[in-house]
């Protein structure tokens, strides 16, 4: 089962060599540190890998994709661009990956994978617009990972999504106006049932790192995670997108450093939910994956 086949390689990972061991290395970091330290961050230049290592087996089963969403109640603030980022790193893993916009009437994502495979990009990602969450789970056979990326308001519609999700990620700027309405949403998401454990804050657009201490803080205080690392504001990301390129494929290599640095952590997040469903499903003894 692919979910189980996941969880294999991370413990794989987490007996790698010093070097390589970049998920061992993220742990060691601590979940309050907010960026890695510069030696932190020198070594994690040197140990990301070409590819993530989990691509699936030749003929193993596939049949149940992972839903990753991006969510908020605002635009602009970093929705599509960790949507992409996350597609064009889980792309490059070689796994097979469904980047659904259900921004109808902006597309960003379906209009970026465009440019993109225009470019001749060597890893070209996959996506479509869709209007519903249901339209995309209709259609995901046969994808190891599905990416839903969403229009700039919470709706009803975000509930549904979120039940779909095994990780809702919630972008977000560091001020209190922007940090507001997230921490309600995820409250309401909350309330409505979603485990506080599948959410999670990615703190984007920041000018300086003192930013990120103070929304780490905010957002920890009220009870929710927010992922490690963050994403400055910078031009570089924007002249990215533009030429169809990632948050993590920029021209410049400190720039690229920040994005991993959060992917790593949005990933060892997702594999933290693969293992705690399991561990679930092990407890009310059945034996497949929720
Ligand atoms: N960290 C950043 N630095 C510079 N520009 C950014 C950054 N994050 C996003 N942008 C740009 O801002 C715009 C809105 O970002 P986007 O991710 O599309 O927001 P959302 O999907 O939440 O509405 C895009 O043009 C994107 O390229
Ligand atoms: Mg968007």
């Amino acid at each position: 089962m692919f979910r189980n086949r996941i969880l294999t390689k991370i413990r794989a990972m987490g007996r790698g060599r010093r070097g390589n061991n970049y998920w061992g290395y993220f742990s060691s970091l601590g979940s309050h540190k907010p960026v890695a330290s510069a030696r932190a961050r020198a070594k994690l230049g040197r140990s990301w890998p070409a590819a993530y290592p989990f691509e699936p087996a030749d003929g193993e089963e596939k049949a149940m994709p992972v839903v990753v969403s991006f969510v908020g109640q605002k635009g602009g603030v970093g929705k599509s661009t960790l949507a992409r980022a996350f597609a064009a790193v889980a792309t490059r893993g070689k796994l097979k990956v469904k980047l659904a916009d259900l921004d109808v009437n902006q597309q960003t994502a379906v209009r970026w994978a465009r440019t993109r495979a225009a470019r001749g990009s060597a890893y070209p990602v996959e996506a479509e617009a869709f209007n519903t969450i249901g339209d995309v789970l209709a259609s995901v056979h046969g994808f190891d990972l599905i990416i839903v990326d969403t229009p700039g308001h919470a709706s009803p519609a975000t509930l549904d999504i979120a039940r779909s999700s095994q990780v809702v990620i919630l972008p977000t700027g560091a001020s209190t106006d922007d940090l507001y309405p997230t921490v309600l949403l995820l409250y309401e998401l909350e309330q409505m049932g979603i485990p506080k454990e599948r959410l999670a804050v990615a703190l984007c657009r920041l000018l300086e790192l003192r930013e990120e201490h103070a929304a780490r803080k905010y957002v920890e205080t009220a009870g929710y995670e927010a992922l490690l690392g963050s994403i400055p504001e910078r031009a570089g990301y924007r002249s990215a997108h533009n030429l169809g390129q990632s948050i993590t494929e920029t021209n410049e290599q400190s720039l690229n450093r920040r994005a991993r640095t959060l992917m790593e952590s949005l990933l060892e997040k997702v594999m933290n939910q693969l293992k705690a469903s399991k561990t679930f499903q092990k407890q009310q003894g059945d034996g497949s994956i929720a």
